[in-house]
């Protein structure tokens, strides 16, 4: 068992909050065959999948599972299923709590080849029929080569992230204002998604958007449309029923839909990241073609596929935490450390903002932005979960749905099912707690290498909400944020 699993499944000595207060596995955890099962061949997967999209949504199919097993790991189908994924195999043993879903971090038992989204992957000709990082397994040279081309992608704009960062807010945030002024509130949707390609694509490709007007106008769209049709299989709407079963849910789109679009931000990345190719062939011994679909998937699937959905769930959580003061208390921290000028924003002066930092990670504990993590059984091995041990087979998928393992009752001891701004703060022990905020397929505490699937932005995705808060809380003396607009805005004197 490698070091990072018997770090998470830890031994009696560890600290009061650890996952795993129990000894070894063998000496006292009974045995137990995993509850549940796959129904009748066909039928049970249907019944699973209507479940999981429409009659219950995704939180509650695992829940009344979980009560009903009275297990937190217990087989079960998940989508997509049959008629038309014949080749997609929907049997997992769901592991829901912290000690159970540790497992699909160690890359000694477990394997990540193919498995990003579950069984079933979207065709490789969303991706220049190539598999990119994020489908190939640690065992492969090829993920060594491009997790550490990610990596140094990351290290090298670091010197520009915070800048560009600043420069595309300065933008959104004025055309928000703009909206707010004309007529009286401001969807942020869009305007944050042009600032997100805006900015990525100057870190990540270190290129300038604007040197291409469609790309500038369009490219965030064209990522949308992108990521919507390889990921609507699997994605749950919960809105449109019966219409979303029979439309999005029954069978894969096929590429040419996005084809046209793919292939002009193929071309961009080829002449405007001529540097960053370059280095992938020289310093990572990667094909341009290599190169190119997965800086693309870098950019659209990692960076702008996670923010996209995580920076608009950290303005709703503030919008919702608006009557208990935090704001209040976010702005004298932030004024405080780095005063009201943004330029005075650096990584160095959000990692004193103890209490943006503790609220970022509160909402993503509550919020994961990728909520399901996936990995195989690499051989027979024996799972331990809180509550007992259970023998996995060789190939079998194990699927970890976040939301519910991060309310795990015996690691988050506090309210675990209430958003507690400050619960990450050294005052109420939260330092300890970030050994199981797992958002990023690893412990926060963890290292992203190319020996594991840790995300590799593990570190600056925090960092760079910090920073996005905090640019609000310099910017406005006060902001009320509801229902996905900005309603009322009062600049800072
Ligand atoms: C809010 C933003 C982000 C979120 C929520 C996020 C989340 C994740 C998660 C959950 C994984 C693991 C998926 C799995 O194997 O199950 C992952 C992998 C990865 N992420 Fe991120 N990510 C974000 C931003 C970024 C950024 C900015 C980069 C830029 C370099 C990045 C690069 C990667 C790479 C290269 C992998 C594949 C790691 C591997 O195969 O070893 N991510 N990300």
């Amino acid at each position: 068992m490698s070091a990072m699993m018997a770090r998470m499944i830890g031994s009696p000595s560890t600290t009061p909050l650890s996952p795993s207060p129990q000894p070894p596995p063998s000496s006292s955890q009974p045995v137990r065959a995993v509850p549940g099962g796959y129904g009748w061949p066909v039928v049970g997967p249907i019944i699973d999948r209507l479940d999981y999209f429409w009659f219950q949504g995704p939180q509650k199919f695992f829940r009344k599972r979980m009560e009903k097993h009275k297990s937190t790991v217990f087989r079960t189908n998940v989508p997509p299923t049959f008629p038309w994924f014949l080749g997609v195999n929907p049997n997992v043993i769901a592991v829901l709590d912290v000690k159970a879903f540790s497992h699909l971090f160690d890359m000694e038992i477990v394997e990540k080849a193919n498995v990003l989204v579950g069984d079933f992957m979207p065709s490789v000709k969303f991706t220049g029929d190539l598999r990119v990082c994020a489908y190939l397994d640690t065992s492969d040279p090829k993920h060594t080569q491009i997790k550490n081309f990610s990596l140094d992608i990351l290290k090298r704009s670091s010197a520009i992230w915070v800048p560009s960062l600043v420069s595309a807010l300065d933008s959104m945030w004025d055309k928000i204002d703009a909206e707010v002024a004309k007529s009286g509130s401001a969807s942020y949707f869009f305007p944050m998604q042009q600032f997100l390609f805006s900015f990525l694509t100057r870190c990540i490709i270190g290129a300038d958007p604007s040197t291409s007007p469609e790309i500038a106008s369009s490219g965030h769209i064209m990522l949308d449309k992108w990521l919507g049709v390889q990921l609507l299989p699997t994605i749950n709407i919960g809105i449109l029923q019966p219409l979303e079963e029979l439309f999005l849910h029954s069978f894969s789109y096929p590429f040419w839909l996005v084809k046209g679009d793919y292939n002009k931000l193929v071309q961009f990345v080829e002449k405007e990241g001529k540097e960053v190719i370059k280095r992938a062939q020289t310093e990572f011994n990667l094909t341009e073609q290599e190169t190119v679909h997965n800086l693309l998937f870098i950019l659209g699937f990692n960076s702008f596929g996670g923010f996209s959905i995580f920076l608009p769930t950290l303005l709703s959580a503030l919008g919702d935490q608006e009557s208990t003061g935090l704001h209040e208390k976010l702005r004298y921290e932030v004024r405080q450390k780095s005063g009201s000028n943004s330029n005075s924003l650096s990584f160095d002066s959000v990692k004193e903002m103890e209490l943006v930092q503790s609220f970022v990670y509160e909402t993503l504990r509550l919020n994961p932005p990728v909520p399901s993590q996936f990995a195989r059984a690499r051989k027979d091995f024996k799972l331990t979960s809180h509550d007992a041990v259970y023998e996995i087979k060789k190939g079998e998928l194990l699927c970890g749905y976040q939301p519910l393992v991060m309310k795990d009752a015996k690691v988050f001891v506090e309210s675990p099912e209430t958003f507690l701004y400050d619960r990450f703060t050294k005052e109420k022990g939260g330092t300890e707690l970030l050994n199981y905020l797992y958002w990023s397929n690893g412990p926060q505490t963890g290292s992203a290498t190319a020996a594991n699937k840790q995300c590799a932005a593990k570190e600056i995705v925090p960092l760079t909400a910090a920073l996005f808060v905090a640019y609000l809380f310099q910017r406005y003396d006060s902001i009320t944020i509801s229902s996905g607009s900005i309603t009322v805005v009062e600049k800072a004197k």
